[in-house]
């Protein structure tokens, strides 16, 4: 039996057809296509049809799916009720990790609502759950969610605003979500797959998804950095600060990675869009305090920014709180975990390791009355 690998690292799991992230000679790509030609060219609808149909869609096959997705985003009036219900402090992912499982007992999956309709539900609806539950505890009003926006990226900001969202805000929401839509056997899309793999339904595969990616070390990175950007005036504190992180140990979030180890492809992308949404509302200090931290990351640890560092500073220029900066991950990554759950299922195989134990030799039980 082969030695343990801690967390898995530099396990190969499985086989996946739907996305590599740097094989050799292809770098990221999404089913062949690079991330760089896709964050530069297609919308996320195209991503998302991408993923979970397996081919880029012909401009009539498009056009079906994106008047699919817009039909789908009226929330069922129980599902309003109980986002009325849930307290204004909880946390979103906690919103659409329980909208999500309460959607999936409404509209259960069955030979009629077959596992792509619940995939394009879920697309549909999570940004309607999130804004309809965020404006009625914020605001007090019951928003309509039946927009007619064509993207996903404007449709989110319309009901998070309540007005028509600019050309560059949808636009790099739009980059935003092709390319955190899919990035192989992550924890949370790993997550989905386990759950898949005991032949669970599609809902419960993408509620351990949300639960997984909640966490600060995933998906939670975006608003830990955020927050540690805003946690400094200035770049000369944010150096500083960062050292003292450094020397006591402290994980700067939003840097380094289990797969890549010199570059983040997806950073440069991201990070070249927050600097002309800086430029465009005249910020003059959050992105010189991020690129400081990451200048002083790559000097003392050699350590890079990920998707998530300057995704966050590019949410936070597009007045996205932050604490919607993870769901909207949640929003993106849908697709990429429903490919998986499809291609697990074509599998058909429990996903079952084994561990090498480490607990105490054989010893006789003592009954209870025996034991001191
Ligand atoms: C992503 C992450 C979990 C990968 O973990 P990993 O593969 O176990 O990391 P490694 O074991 O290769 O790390 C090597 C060393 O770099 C350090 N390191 C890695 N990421 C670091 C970070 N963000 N800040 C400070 N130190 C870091 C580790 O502590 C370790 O130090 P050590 O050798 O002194 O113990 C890790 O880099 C991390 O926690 N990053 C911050 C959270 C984050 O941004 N997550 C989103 C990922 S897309």
């Amino acid at each position: 039996m082969s030695t343990p690998s801690a967390g898995l690292a530099g396990i190969i799991a499985g086989e996946t057809a739907i996305s590599s992230v740097g094989k050799e000679g292809m770098g990221l790509n999404y089913r062949g296509y690079s991330i760089n030609a896709l964050a530069e060219h297609a919308t996320f609808e195209e991503v998302a049809y991408l993923l979970t149909r397996g081919k880029l869609p012909t401009q009539q096959e498009f056009t079906a799916y994106q008047k699919k997705l817009l039909s789908l985003r009226s929330l069922p009036d129980s599902l309003k009720t109980l986002l009325e219900l849930m307290s204004a402090s909880s946390n979103p992912m906690d919103i659409l990790r329980t909208g999500c499982s309460f959607l999936g007992t409404v509209e259960p999956e069955t030979h009629e609502h077959t596992q792509l309709d619940v995939c394009d539900r879920l697309i549909a609806l999570f940004p309607a759950m999130l804004c309809y539950w965020y404006r009625f505890h914020k605001d007090g009003v019951r928003i309509e969610t039946q927009l007619s926006n064509e993207s996903l990226a404007s449709y989110f900001l319309e009901m998070l605003h309540g007005n028509t969202p600019e050309a560059l805000l949808r636009q790099v929401i739009n980059v935003s979500l092709v390319l955190y839509a899919e990035h192989e056997f992550n924890a949370s899309t790993f997550a989905a797959r386990v759950t898949t793999s005991t032949g669970s339904d599609f809902y419960s595969a993408i509620c351990s998804a949300i639960g997984t990616l909640r966490g600060p070390l995933h998906g939670g990175a975006n608003e830990a950095a955020m927050e540690l950007i805003e946690r400094f005036k200035t770049p000369e504190e944010a150096e500083e600060g960062v050292l003292e992180m450094l020397a006591h140990k402290e994980l700067v979030m939003g840097f380094g990675h289990r797969v890549y180890r010199t570059s983040d492809p997806r950073s440069d992308v991201i990070k070249n869009w927050a600097k002309l949404l800086a430029d465009s509302v005249g910020d003059t200090n959050l992105f010189s305090i991020a690129e400081r931290i990451d200048q002083v990351m790559q000097r003392e640890k050699h350590l890079f920014p990920n998707l998530d560092f300057y995704s966050a500073l590019a949410y936070h220029f597009c007045n996205v709180p932050t604490l919607m900066f993870t769901p909207l991950f949640v929003f993106s990554r849908t697709a990429g975990w429903a490919a998986h759950i499809i291609e697990q299922r074509e599998l058909g195989k429990l996903i079952r390791p084994v561990a090498e134990y480490t607990g105490p030799s054989s010893r006789p039980y003592v009954p209870l009355e025996k034991r001191s």
